[in-house]
């Protein structure tokens, strides 16, 4: 079965709206056709560039949401929330949330149904710590992760939610997974998914590489067989980056 390539880019915890939004209008004309493309962007850029990005094809992004739809919880943002200021979707799990902000992957469920059931796109982030590789507990943490979450949602939801392969000591470090790495970790990913909801959303399920992937290395990792497509923290804030990267993706 063959997937559209999917890049999403994180911003993180960069650009204001003005720099945000000169992002999305360069990018527009420099898409490829053939790559859904995302953006990941700070709560307070997500109504401008969602505006900018109207009727195009990129997709917006938050980077985080609270699992209620409202409530008492000074601080936090609702799926209801982002609907109603032009978000698509939303980043979920990234290792960044997990390591300082507690995330867990109980949390992460509950985010994941609510997030799925306001009608907002999902990218889960999943990977394992460098000692975790160390010890060999990669495919035992991926299975941890994603049994707790996708592998408690029905298959449908589960197909449809985008799951980033992200190794925690890859990130921002420029140390990427060699391409034969990534690629035996999606493979078991998608495997999982295949154990967890059977063929179809196995064979539908779209898994990112993220790690330090650059318009240098991005061809490599995605002709990968399972690696369709990529999240992309420091290459996404330059947009002749990450236009090369989808590029790349579009093959
Ligand atoms: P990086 O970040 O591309 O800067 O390594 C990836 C991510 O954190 O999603």
């Amino acid at each position: 079965m063959s997937r559209v390539p999917y890049v999403a880019g994180n911003w993180k915890m960069h650009k204001n709206r003005g720099e945000a939004v000169a992002f999305v209008k360069a990018l527009v004309p420099r898409l490829p056709a053939e790559v859904d493309v995302a953006l990941c962007v700070p709560f307070t850029d997500l109504a401008e560039t969602a505006h900018a990005a109207d009727g195009s094809p990129v997709a917006i992004y938050a980077q985080n949401m609270h699992e209620q739809p409202s409530g008492a919880f000074t601080g936090e943002v609702a799926a209801p929330m982002l609907i109603d200021v032009g978000a698509d979707g939303v980043l979920l799990g990234h290792s960044e949330r997990r390591q300082y902000f507690g995330e867990t992957d109980e949390a992460l469920r509950a985010k994941l149904v609510a997030a799925h059931d306001a009608g907002l796109r999902v990218i889960l982030a999943v990977g394992e710590r460098e000692p975790e590789r160390e010890a060999g507990e990669t495919e035992t943490v991926l299975r941890r992760q994603l049994e707790a979450t996708v592998g408690r949602i029905g298959a449908d939801q589960a197909a449809a939610t985008t799951i980033a392969y992200e190794p925690v000591w890859a990130i921002g470090t420029g140390r990427t997974a060699t391409p034969e790495l990534a690629q035996e970790a999606h493979a078991f990913i998608r495997g999982l998914i295949r154990e967890l909801h059977g063929d179809q959303a196995a064979d539908a399920v779209r898994i990112q590489y993220g790690g330090s992937m650059k318009p240098e290395n991005a061809a490599g990792l995605l002709v990968q067989p399972d690696v369709d497509g990529g999240l992309i923290g420091g290459a996404s804030l330059d947009v002749e980056e990450f236009a090369a990267i989808l590029q790349a993706a579009a093959g």
